[in-house]
């Protein structure tokens, strides 16, 4: 089937982009101790995990538990979900799944590292733990060694945890364009890692993961050596947010609209916020430049287009952000030129729990 005969919006991803942004990717990490450990966020597509690891991901990285079910079931044996799960029930089902495949989970909490270890004693599972640092990001983590140390002991104390080491993701960095203001804060960065590291050796506790990192500071990450696990997403597919950043990776992740309505200076097509992740702004235009995008539920209304179109007419447009697209969709199809050669579901979809 034609790419153009596809019922829009349809969500396409160009095969030989994504297998090249691959590439690109092993490329980065050939001669480096990190290694890929990618996050699922951003495809959510069990086929596509399955390709990851195919091509050296050591494991994936999830930020649900859901989402660490979902990798579970098609066979992904080492999961780190980057979050912390506190609700009971959920920890009861994450020590349950432990017994499944090799689990790690962050943590920030003294109270919630009981009940992890208390979940797993009595499904007799073990859930390997990071503590989560805050590197910057002000979201999850602690912000100080001495707590790191104190999360860390008690973690080596309580029955079927494993101390793994640290989760410090810095994602505050990950978009900046000066690729020269996102070197300087993660040297910054770094020293503070390097500091908590000794510490924590010093007492008594080795650190044997460093866990994070992004998309945008993957090269960084891959000729520093100080983290071990890299846990970049939309390298896979890019987005128009990560598109100023001069990496190496190209978009392959698009969205095919149609043309619904024109008139002198302004065309509208059959996208909008329903259908398109606009959290981190406007998409672009795959081909052309246009003044103002403004989006409604289902349009973008797209002002003083440079391209000529018609009504019917097919428009290609990269989306801002690809992870919260990708979470609108069913399915994405696979293209070759101007062929569609398959479709696959978005397995995790939705499930956001
Ligand atoms: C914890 C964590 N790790 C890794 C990533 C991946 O970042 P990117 O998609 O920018 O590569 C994210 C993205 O939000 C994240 O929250």
């Amino acid at each position: 089937m034609k790419v153009s005969g596809l019922t829009t919006p349809a969500l396409v991803l160009d095969v030989n982009i994504l297998n090249s942004n691959i590439s690109a990717m092993n490329r980065i990490l050939e001669d480096s101790t990190l290694k890929l450990r990618p996050h699922y966020k951003s495809h959510k597509c069990a086929a596509l995990a399955k390709m990851q690891i195919k091509n050296g991901a050591i494991g994936m990285t999830c930020a649900k538990l859901s989402e660490a079910e979902d990798l579970c079931d098609i066979g992904v044996e080492d999961i780190l979900i980057a979050n912390q799960i506190v609700d009971p029930a959920k920890i009861h089902k994450l020590a349950d799944l432990a017994n499944n495949c090799r689990l790690t989970v962050c943590v920030d909490n003294i109270d919630n590292i009981t009940a992890l270890s208390v979940a797993a004693k009595s499904c007799g599972s073990i859930i390997h733990c990071l503590v989560e640092y805050d590197i910057g990001m002000q979201r999850c983590g602690v912000l100080t060694k001495e707590d790191v140390l104190a999360l860390a002991k008690h973690i080596l104390n309580c029955d079927n945890l494993e101390f793994d080491g640290l989760q410090a993701y810095a994602g505050h960095i990950s978009h900046i364009e000066d690729m020269n203001i996102r070197k300087q804060m993660t040297a910054e960065n770094y020293n503070k890692l390097r500091e908590l590291i000794s510490y924590l050796t010093e007492n008594g506790v080795p650190v044997k993961t460093v866990s994070g990192g992004s998309t945008g500071t993957s090269e960084i990450k891959a000729a520093e050596g100080l983290y071990n696990e890299l846990q970049a997403g939309s390298y896979l597919f890019m987005d128009a947010t990560y598109r100023s950043l001069s990496l190496p990776f190209k978009n392959s992740l698009f969205i095919l609209t149609t043309v619904v309505s024109q008139r002198e200076g302004l065309t509208v097509v059959d996208a909008g916020v329903k259908t398109c992740g606009t959290d981190q702004g406007m998409p672009v235009l795959y081909k052309g430049s246009a003044g103002e995008i403004v989006a409604s539920e289902e349009h973008f209304q797209i002002h003083h287009y440079t391209e000529n179109t018609n009504v019917g007419d097919k428009m290609l447009i990269v989306p801002a952000h690809c992870c919260s697209t990708i979470n609108l969709y069913d399915k994405i199809y696979l293209i070759d030129g101007d062929q569609v050669i398959d479709r696959i579901p978005i397995t995790a979809k939705g499930i956001g729990r």
